[in-house]
């Protein structure tokens, strides 16, 4: 496992936590293969029944900048960490609970669509830049996010990329709720446990019933995201973005 993602146990929760803060942890393949890893292994230990995901000061600053500007050296059709990773938690048959604090950007905010409850610290800044960064949407975001705030939000925060504080991430229904930021770790292991003590099948089984009937249709966005984003990051728009970051 990548020194960049470490697990942790609490009895029956287990913890993946991002661990790069000197990048914000910002996120590379390494880590997306190994947090697709941990949630793959977590899926079939039965002693696992939760999984938290955490950062620390900042949850994480999104995609590796230098990552995506690398996009030309693969070929077009490569599996893709990131897209690899969304799958294991799209799939990932136990609740997901994640502690937000400082920034989440990017698929920072979009992988919160795939968590069941979600404890942002009221100055969490979370955001969406796609646009800013020549890119599109992501994670099946263009498809959930105006489920849980609404379109008029979903579209502002996607087409401009603003920025969302947590306290504004919780009232808009992004996020389960919003704490002071010492309080966010604690509070997001307290509903982990909470789910963690109840009847695993019964439990597995409501999440199964609460996403089935939009599976379809997520997997029909989320294909189409991956073709156009991938277009996107090979843009000449996009790419420029990305120079302009790493001159910095
Ligand atoms: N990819 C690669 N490196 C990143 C990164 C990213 N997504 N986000 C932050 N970093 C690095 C910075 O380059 C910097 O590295 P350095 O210390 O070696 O120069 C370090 O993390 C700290 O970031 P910095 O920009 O100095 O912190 P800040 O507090 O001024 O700004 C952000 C924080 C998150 C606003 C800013 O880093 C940022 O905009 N990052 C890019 C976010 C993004 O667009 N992600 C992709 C979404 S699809």
């Amino acid at each position: 496992m990548s020194d960049h993602v470490l697990t942790e146990r609490d009895e029956a929760v287990l913890t993946i936590r991002l661990n790069r803060a000197d990048k914000k942890n910002a996120l590379t393949r390494a880590m997306y293969d190994a947090m697709g890893a941990a949630l793959s292994a977590a899926a079939s230990d039965d002693s696992v029944r939760v999984v938290m995901l955490a950062g620390g000061a900042d949850f994480t600053a999104g995609n590796d900048i230098k990552d995506f500007a690398a996009v030309g050296d693969r070929p077009a059709n490569s599996p893709g960490s990131a897209f690899s990773f969304l799958e294991n938690i799209v799939a990932f048959p136990k609740p997901v609970v994640a502690a937000v604090r400082g920034y989440a950007v990017g698929i920072g905010t979009t992988m919160l669509l795939h968590c069941d409850a979600v404890v942002a610290s009221e100055t969490a800044r979370l955001q969406m830049p796609f646009t800013r960064l020549g890119l599109v949407p992501e994670a099946g975001s263009s498809l959930l996010l105006a489920a849980r705030v609404g379109t008029v939000k979903a579209n502002w925060w996607l087409l401009s990329g603003a920025q969302i504080s947590g306290a504004e991430a919780a009232a808009s229904g992004l996020a389960s709720r919003a704490v002071p930021d010492n309080e966010v770790e604690p509070a997001a292991l307290e509903m982990a446990r909470t789910l963690a003590a109840l009847p695993p099948g019964a439990v597995a089984e409501t999440k199964r019933l609460i996403r089935a009937p939009h599976a379809a249709a997520l997997a029909e966005v989320m294909a189409a995201e991956r073709v156009a984003f991938g277009e996107r990051l090979r843009s000449a728009e996009a790419q420029a973005v990305f120079a302009s970051f790493l001159k910095k």
